[in-house]
């Protein structure tokens, strides 16, 4: 039986790439979306097109009900979750630190960890009773590498990235492994909808590989992680930068 995959934020971008990526690969695949449902219907459209197996799932990733109503779903049609790719992002204030408010900063915190508690706490149970699971979160870049007006998100991913050492550490007994995939500027994405072209252009001449990462790069990576090749390879911090910065 095919590896059931959960994938928060899957109706447009680097959520729809993994989605369509690991049905693609042969994984029974849940396009979880919080308000874009037409977005995420033409997601499972495509999938269902090409040969593969996806429902559209409904739930707000910060709301527990929602989150338990999404796992209790996933486990009555196809008996549990295997593989978590949490990859949801709620929007965050671009602005200085000099210009940020608490709301903005801590309501970014709150929201990102929230987030990545509910879906992690909801998941494990049948990874636990199966002795194999795959987490992954997508985070950025900006988590190690300051950028002006960056400060929100970058912050909060950081948080996000020791949680998941915390969980690689303590679930590894089980056979679950927990990674990060931290992706620099994502074309076709919000990302290069917002920022000005002269820093698209700065970004993609800083970055050695000369182009910004690409929705279906990052898919990669992630199709890495939550598959069986990666079997031994948890706690980690996986960029696809290009090479734009290095460790
Ligand atoms: N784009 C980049 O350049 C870039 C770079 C580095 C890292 N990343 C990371 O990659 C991930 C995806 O980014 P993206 O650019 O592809 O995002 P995006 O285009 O803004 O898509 C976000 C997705 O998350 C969903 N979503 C938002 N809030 C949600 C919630 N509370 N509950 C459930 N779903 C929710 C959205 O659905 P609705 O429309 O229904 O709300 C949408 O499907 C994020 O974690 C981001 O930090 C992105």
């Amino acid at each position: 039986m095919s590896y059931v995959a959960v994938v928060t934020g899957a109706s447009r971008g680097i959520g729809e790439a993994c989605a369509t990526l690991l049905a693609e690969r042969g994984m029974r695949v849940v396009v979880n979306y919080r308000w874009s449902r037409d977005e995420a219907d033409a997601v499972v459209t495509a999938i269902r097109t090409a040969g593969g197996e996806a429902f559209a799932a409904q739930a707000d990733v910060t709301v527990p009900d929602d989150v338990d109503r999404l796992v209790g779903d996933v486990r009555d049609r196809w008996g549990g979750v295997d593989v978590l790719v949490h990859n949801a992002l709620a929007p965050f204030a671009m602005t200085s630190f000099q210009d940020i408010t608490w709301e903005q900063l801590g309501g970014k915190l709150d929201q990102e960890m929230h987030a990545a508690f509910l879906v992690t706490k909801a998941v494990i149970p049948d990874m636990i009773e199966r002795r194999r699971g795959r987490l992954v979160y997508l985070s950025t870049g900006l988590a190690r590498q300051p950028r002006p007006g960056m400060i929100a998100l970058g912050t909060a991913k950081a948080a996000l990235g020791q949680f998941v050492r915390f969980v690689a550490q303590e679930l590894g007994q089980h056979g679950i492994t927990a990674n990060v995939v931290a992706p620099s500027t994502v074309d076709q994405t919000w990302a290069t909808e917002k920022l000005d072209t002269a820093l698209i252009e700065q970004i993609a001449a800083a970055t050695p590989l000369g182009r910004l990462a690409r929705p279906i790069d990052v898919a990669r990576t992630v199709a890495f992680f939550a598959g069986d090749e990666a079997a031994f390879t948890t706690g980690s911090f996986a960029p696809v930068n290009g090479g734009q910065a290095m460790d």
